[in-house]
């Protein structure tokens, strides 16, 4: 069997479609691409440089203009990726809650989703490739050879967040996540651009109720052309 060359998998906030994306790319050798890493380094230069986030036409120049490098994680502490921005390793200001409560917003203006596509498309072209999104599916890659958009109810992606703060020594509130998960999926998928929906040729996968492990052994099946 030949596995699929290029892989989308697509989904709400904190659906696992980077800790599954990357084990699937791990096991086939490929690159994963998780492309919320470029949303998030142009949402936090934008607050670094105090550019206002309501101003899409300067957004779109910084995304036309920040070269952000996204490279294979060189550091064993929790991360899926490196986000290098002039040299710099922002990996984890990406990660901070005030660009969390932004990325929606500067992630809705079509100039920034059109800098940002265009270079991942370029990549995703390459094959080998398993790259994680909103719209991979239907906007970015919309040849890949197979698609799948993970999904679970907010409560659950809320508590899997939480776990995960709390594991890195970070404070934490489920209450807090949930509404921010609500307020992200809101936003995501009511935008004009490329809002969050699955293709149409796309495996949908429930994850509440699942491990990680049983996602993956789905998504992995699927790459064998071996459907569960
Ligand atoms: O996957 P994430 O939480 O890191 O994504 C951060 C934000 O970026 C998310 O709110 C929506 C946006 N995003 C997008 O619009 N299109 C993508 N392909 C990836 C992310």
């Amino acid at each position: 069997m030949t596995p699929p060359l290029i892989i989308a998998i697509d989904g709400p906030a904190a659906s696992g479609k980077s800790t599954i994306g990357k084990r699937i790319a791990e096991r086939l050798g490929y690159l994963f691409f998780d492309t919320g890493v470029m949303y998030r380094a142009v949402t936090w230069m934008a607050l670094q440089s105090g550019i206002d986030l309501h101003d899409e036409g300067a957004l779109t120049r910084l995304a036309e203009e920040t070269p952000i490098e996204v490279a294979p994680a060189s550091r064993f502490d929790g991360r899926v990726c490196d986000v290098l921005v002039g040299g710099r390793d922002i990996t984890w200001e990406t990660r901070r809650p005030e660009v969390d409560s932004h990325v929606s917003l500067v992630s809705s203006y079509s100039g920034v989703r059109r800098a940002l596509s265009a270079q991942q498309r370029r990549i995703g072209l390459r094959g080998c490739v398993v790259m994680a999104g909103r719209d991979i599916g239907t906007v970015v890659l919309p040849e890949a050879d197979l698609k799948v958009y993970l999904d679970a109810s907010a409560e659950e992606r809320a508590r899997r967040r939480y776990v995960e703060l709390v594991a890195r020594g970070e404070p934490a509130d489920y209450q807090t996540i949930l509404t921010a998960v609500l307020e992200r999926d809101r936003i995501d998928s009511t935008r004009a651009v490329a809002p969050l929906r699955p293709a149409d040729d796309a495996v949908i996968i429930n994850t509440d109720g699942l491990t990680a492990d049983q996602v993956f052994d789905r998504v992995w099946a699927l790459c064998q052309d071996d459907p569960p």
